[in-house]
């Protein structure tokens, strides 16, 4: 039995994975804006600051594993979406490499991504790239230029970002070299609080009732939740730099088998 950081463990798939991690005897430290052991803001600088500080204090630096669940979505601001989703993601991936190198097994670490990733056309490399160089001011300037969708942008790049860190680090000596065996999770739309905000917008809700889930209506959390546990126990000791897909096949009808390709950002044309 080991300790597992969670952030976004308050709601969603984060909280449906502590429900799964706890009754499977494992020590939850959850950071989140409320009802966790951590609370933070990851939206700020000195929030991820002193969230990294405490959860290594509650640790004494050794952990067994790790879920980046906090996150937001559409209809909230862009800028919001880049701190949290990467930025909030980032410090945690990086700041704890080396206590999850410090367990006496082998540490895991499953990112929370999005089938966006995939399936979200035309998503700026430049705004990507200076994401992973973390170069903040140049991330946020670049929202400024990208109109109507700039939210749609926001969103996907701030998960291909989080896919991207994956499959760089994973496969190298700091990384699984050292003991720690990190994957991605790639949800597609999921009934949670993030989803419905996101079905309410006049904007977002039409589009997103409009995309295609092959398996029909949308996931559960608890349905990402199997996953990210299975990606946390002995299963994973042989897997590292995965993306997972659990999306209902969307991934799989949108990109098919001539990927990469463009497409017009056209539900219609999808269907
Ligand atoms: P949710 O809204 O149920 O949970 C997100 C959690 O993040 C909440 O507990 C919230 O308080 C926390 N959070 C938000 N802002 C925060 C901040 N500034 N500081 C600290 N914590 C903060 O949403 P859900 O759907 O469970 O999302 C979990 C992850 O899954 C997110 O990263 C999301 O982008 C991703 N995802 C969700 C999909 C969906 O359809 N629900 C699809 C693909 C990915």
């Amino acid at each position: 039995m080991g300790t597992v950081v969670i952030t976004g463990s308050a709601s969603g798939i984060g909280a449906a994975t502590r429900t799964r991690v706890e009754a499977a005897g494992h020590t939850v430290v959850g950071v989140d804006l409320r009802d966790a052991e951590v609370l933070a803001d990851l939206s700020t600088d000195e929030g991820r600051s002193a969230a990294l500080a405490d959860v290594l204090e509650r640790t004494d630096g050794v952990i067994d594993g790790l879920v980046t669940s906090a996150g937001v979505g559409p209809p909230v601001n862009e800028h919001l979406v880049l701190d949290i989703n990467w930025f909030g993601t980032e410090v945690f991936l990086t700041g704890l490499r080396e206590a999850l190198a410090a367990s006496e097994g082998i540490a895991k670490v499953v990112a929370v991504s999005s089938n966006s990733t995939t399936t979200s056309p035309n998503t700026p490399d430049e705004l990507i790239d200076a994401l992973l160089a973390m170069d903040g001011a140049s991330a946020h300037a670049q929202l400024e230029d990208l109109g109507d969708f700039v939210i749609g942008f926001a969103y996907a790049a701030s998960k291909t970002a989080v896919a991207r860190y994956v499959r760089r680090h994973a496969p190298t000596p700091e990384w699984a070299g050292s003991g720690i065996r990190m994957n991605a999770v790639a949800p597609g739309a999921t009934m949670t609080p993030l989803l419905q905000g996101g079905l309410d917008d006049e904007m977002f809700g039409p589009a997103i009732k409009g995309f295609p889930v092959p398996t029909g209506g949308f996931g559960s959390p608890e349905q990402i939740a199997t996953w990210i546990e299975m990606m946390l126990s002995d299963a994973a000791d042989f897997m590292a730099g995965s993306i997972v897909f659990v999306d209902g096949g969307t991934d799989a009808m949108v990109r098919a088998d001539d990927w990469p390709r463009t497409y017009n950002f056209d539900m219609g044309s999808l269907s």
